[in-house]
């Protein structure tokens, strides 16, 4: 098992919509990887609209449970969509570079963020 899938096998959490959204992310990072589709323009931009379906979703499910731990995720949630829109102001001035290496991190900062704050949630949830 490589490196990346070891890291692909850490996004699922255990709870359908979260696992179905975290599905979704896999598939436009593997297509912003995949040097056959080189639009990074299309594929940040369905990156951003993703993202932010996605964390609208989790932090609806966060304020409905009451879930305590509500505040430092919508804080990663926000640093990340920030990052994310950087990045797409970067590529639009040129900086291809700059995009493909931050596309080569994203799996990794993902399966990061889903092991300390969307598995801990899944875990709420299932018990709600
Ligand atoms: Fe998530
Ligand atoms: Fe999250």
């Amino acid at each position: 098992m490589t490196a990346q899938t070891v890291r692909h096998a850490e996004i699922f959490v255990g709870f359908k919509p979260i696992d179905d959204l975290h599905r979704e992310f896999e598939e436009i990072v593997n297509a912003l990887n995949d040097p056959a589709e080189a639009d990074y323009g299309e594929h940040l931009l369905a990156l951003h609209e993703h993202m932010l379906r996605h964390t609208a979703l989790e932090e609806r499910l966060m304020r409905e449970e009451h879930y305590e731990h509500l505040g430092p995720h919508h804080r990663e949630h926000e640093r990340f969509i920030e990052r994310l829109a950087d990045m797409r102001r970067r590529f639009d001035a040129g900086d291809v570079d700059g995009v493909r290496h931050y596309a080569a991190e994203l799996m990794g900062w993902f399966a990061a963020h889903a092991q300390a704050m969307d598995a801990p949630l899944a875990k709420w949830l299932r018990g709600h």
